[in-house]
């Protein structure tokens, strides 16, 4: 978790009274420093950020992975009149739902094992200056409802605490998921999104604004250029059309990091093809080799977008969502485990933990022919081999 306390850059307006960039002589659509794109998409993120920095207004920052959204998290507190107040970031999305409670609105010793001291939260270290809540998506719904306190009026309680505090800390917020889809299953509260997106910044994907490439491209060779001590600063015709034809699913991110890699693996004075990564050449480009088995977080990831997809393809006027995508899953479950049971039903039923009677009602059910092969791939991320012998009493990792 990134905690800054210190802005680094910027120009802050002050005070908040200003208009925005108007008494300054600031054109309002000039970009923020160290934002690079030149494309109206870019132009209203500039326009919008420089108009809302001086105000108090909650602003959600939606963008894919690598657009820029801390970036500009940071140019609206910076741009903001509480620039010399502290700045802290907590992500959401990397702690569990209680170490996140403590995390942002502290506890008192005690409240729990662990709990050896008081401890202020990060909202109670935010005041007078600004908390970035990024991945705010994931939040739980007990944390949607204290933060939707603290929007409406200021105010929480520490952990085990019955004091109320109140602070002033304006609140940043960023996503990189539609909450509208995510409020459309249950996950994300409707009253917490009208709160937070009082401002909406939306962070366009790079593949939709190709012209920003070129200036990216040059921006990060300089900055990695002068920071490595190498000539590169030239980019052959050929390397830009490439990359700008290239799709960009991690974004800006992306861009940068082969760029990085161009200077310090490349030599000369010029970024050719060579110097890009397999895919921009036209090659297949070589996966990165898996760990054997899934950790926990992939696997509640995979769930996740396995669940979104199959809700997504039932339409929305579906009324047998639980049949469609529970049934799908548990199809492909009893097929596998199956088949590193070498199909023999009690066997499978041990592994699976559920009667061999229902097996067998599910077999029928799912129309599973007992000797056709699984689906899914029977290797690679699947578990037969290193255990198909397990018969159902040692502890899995995913029986929590
Ligand atoms: N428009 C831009 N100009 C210059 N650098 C950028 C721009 N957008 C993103 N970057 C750089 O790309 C990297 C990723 O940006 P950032 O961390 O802000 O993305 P993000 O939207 O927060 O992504 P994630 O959702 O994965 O957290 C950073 O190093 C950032 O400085
Ligand atoms: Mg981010």
């Amino acid at each position: 978790m990134a905690i800054e306390t210190r802005p680094s850059y910027g120009h802050p307006l002050k005070p908040a009274s200003r208009g925005p960039g108007s008494e300054s002589g600031l054109d309002p659509n000039a970009p923020l420093p160290g934002v690079i794109g030149a494309g109206p998409a870019m132009r209203e993120v500039y326009r919008t950020t420089r108009q809302v920095a001086p105000s108090r207004a909650c602003v959600l920052i939606v963008g894919e992975t690598g657009t820029g959204k801390e970036l500009i998290a940071r140019a609206i507190h910076d741009l903001s009149p509480r620039s010399t107040g502290p700045y802290i970031r907590v992500n959401c999305g990397a702690l569990t739902e209680s170490l996140l409670e403590s995390e942002l609105f502290g506890h008192v010793k005690g409240s729990f094992t662990g709990a050896v001291d008081n401890r202020t939260g990060r909202f109670e270290a935010a005041h007078t200056g600004s908390i970035f809540l990024d991945e705010v998506n994931s939040t739980s719904p007990k944390l949607q409802v204290k933060l939707l306190r603290v929007l409406q009026e200021g105010e929480f309680e520490r952990v085990g605490d019955n004091n109320t505090k109140k602070v002033d800390t304006r609140i940043v917020a960023a996503t990189n998921r539609d909450l509208l889809d995510e409020i459309d299953v249950g996950r994300f509260r409707e009253d917490l999104y009208y709160r937070l997106n009082v401002v909406p910044i939306y962070l366009p994907p790079l593949r939709e604004r190709r012209d920003d490439v070129e200036l990216l491209v040059n921006f990060f060779l300089k900055r990695y250029a002068e920071q490595n001590k190498r000539d590169m600063r030239r980019v052959h015709p050929e390397a830009m059309r490439r990359l700008r034809e290239h799709d960009w699913p991690g974004n800006v991110r992306e861009l940068q990091n082969y760029v990085e890699r161009a200077v310090i693996l490349g030599d000369g004075a010029e970024l050719t093809v060579e110097h890009l990564p397999p895919q921009l050449r036209g090659e297949t480009t070589p996966r990165p080799i898996r760990h054997r088995g899934t950790s926990s977080a992939d696997f509640t990831v995979l769930t996740s977008e396995l669940v979104r997809q199959g809700i997504r393809a039932a339409g929305p006027n579906a009324n047998d969502l639980h049949d469609r995508v529970v049934g799908q899953v548990e199809r492909e479950l009893i097929q596998q485990v199956l088949q590193t049971c070498d199909r023999v039903q009690i066997k499978a039923a041990a592994r699976l933990g559920i009667n061999r009677n229902t097996l067998h009602k599910k077999l029928s059910e799912y129309r599973i022919d007992e000797n056709a092969p699984a689906a899914g791939p029977p290797n690679g991320d699947g578990e037969d081999g290193h255990d198909g012998g397990r018969t159902g009493d040692a502890p899995h990792p995913y029986d929590e």
